[in-house]
């Protein structure tokens, strides 16, 4: 990220009221907290900005309210959370903005946390609305963005308030840029992106901005069967979509014209049907029988992907390779990411993963904390692989 982006060191934070958008946007069932990733990360910028002698508020939405107050998305029980794992006190507020909240930051003690009740309560937050982000400005003296994971979105704690307050990314906003950075703008080269999931129509762009990226590409997950599909192979009851095989087809010639390979499975494990323990069977991708279903890359494919990694060295993954959230149909997805894990421990490959289901499926394979970046974004990655800037980044260069 370099110079290009204000960051906190070109703040004086000293008794400065300091507003961090952050994504607390976390998964949780019944009031429980899933995974916390998202909320540990901000620590270091909630801290050093503490340490600094600021005022911290905390700002962040929590699911689709739409624009009205619904206490089943109330950030209460992430207050909790943040106070155990920041070890402050926690000063949560009603409401997002108002007098009230204006009088409790003002007397909440500099070694507290204050943390707003969620920002999608006011319709104005997705409006990108210029009056409630003078209300959110009217809190604080500047403002900081660490919530990357929410910059695709144009909505008034990520855009609108950086034209009315001194603004700039916080530390978790600056790993993930130069992260990303690293691995798609200024890659050390061969650069390789492994793509899997299911739905090639999700995956149009992103695939559309690789292939004049990186050297090649791995297709997993049920979109490679629409590309097997789309070469004339019968795929058996597997899950692909009829109306993206002409799609398939237009991504592997222009890969063809930017010189960019795509690695589709050579063999595949099958079962009859998606379920846990499913007894498997693997074969080529020419010998799929009537009634058998796609479930993983085969033994074949993955040797291969292994010896091909070694050749690598920048990595962008986003997606599975099979249905790991099935036993045994994890195999695949969990032996290539933990070769790629061992493959960075070995300062051999720069790999960056982000997006949807790709958390899981690392956390699954035992590999989360190994990969040189995991980013905590999910649309906001997949927006970034697609080329796109993001409204609540390009606000942030200097
Ligand atoms: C996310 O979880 O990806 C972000 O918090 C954005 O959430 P949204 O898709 O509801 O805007």
């Amino acid at each position: 990220m370099g110079n290009a982006f204000k960051t906190i060191d070109h703040f004086d934070l000293k008794t400065k009221i300091v507003l961090v958008r952050v994504d607390f946007n976390v998964p949780m069932r019944h009031g429980k907290i899933l995974d916390v990733t998202r909320i540990k990360r901000t620590l270091p910028t909630l801290i050093e900005l503490m340490n600094r002698g600021s005022k911290v508020v905390v700002m962040s939405h929590f699911g689709r309210p739409n624009g009205k107050k619904d206490l089943d998305f109330s950030l209460k029980p992430i207050a909790g959370a943040l106070s155990v794992i920041s070890g402050k006190s926690v000063v949560m507020t009603k409401s997002c903005v108002g007098e009230g909240v204006k009088k409790i930051i003002n007397e909440a003690s500099s070694d507290s946390i204050v943390l707003l009740e969620n920002l999608r309560f006011h319709p104005g937050e997705e409006d990108n609305a210029l009056d409630f982000a003078m209300e959110l400005a009217g809190l604080g003296d500047c403002y900081v963005n660490d919530a990357f994971s929410c910059s695709h979105r144009a909505h008034a704690s990520v855009e609108q308030i950086t034209k009315l307050l001194p603004s700039a990314a916080g530390r978790l906003m600056e790993a993930e840029l130069s992260a990303l950075d690293k691995a798609l703008d200024s890659p050390e080269r061969p650069v390789s992106a492994l793509i899997g999931g299911s739905k090639v129509s999700t995956k149009l762009a992103v695939l559309g901005n690789l292939v004049k990226k990186v050297d090649q590409i791995i297709i997993g997950g049920a979109m490679a069967n629409t590309f097997l599909a789309s070469k004339g192979k019968f795929i058996g009851n597997s899950l692909f979509e009829q109306d993206m095989v002409g799609e398939a087809c237009a991504i592997m010639a222009n890969a063809a014209e930017s010189d960019c390979k795509i690695i589709l499975p050579m063999d595949v494990v099958v079962a009859t049907q998606l379920v846990e323990g499913a007894k498997k069977e693997a074969c080529s991708v020419e010998e799929v029988q009537a009634g058998k279903v796609i479930l993983d890359i085969g033994p074949k494919s993955v040797d291969r992907l292994v010896k091909n990694f070694s050749n690598i060295r920048t990595l962008i993954w986003n997606g599975p390779l099979g249905a790991f959230e099935y036993k045994p149909f994890d195999f695949g997805t969990n032996v290539i990411a933990q070769e790629v894990a061992r493959l960075t421990a070995a300062n051999n490959l720069l790999s960056v993963a982000g997006g949807g289901d790709t958390m899981s499926a690392l956390v699954n394979a035992g590999v989360q904390d190994k990969f040189s970046y995991v980013s905590t974004a999910g649309g906001a990655f997949l927006e970034w692989v697609e080329g796109k800037e993001l409204p609540g980044v390009v606000v942030l260069r200097s």
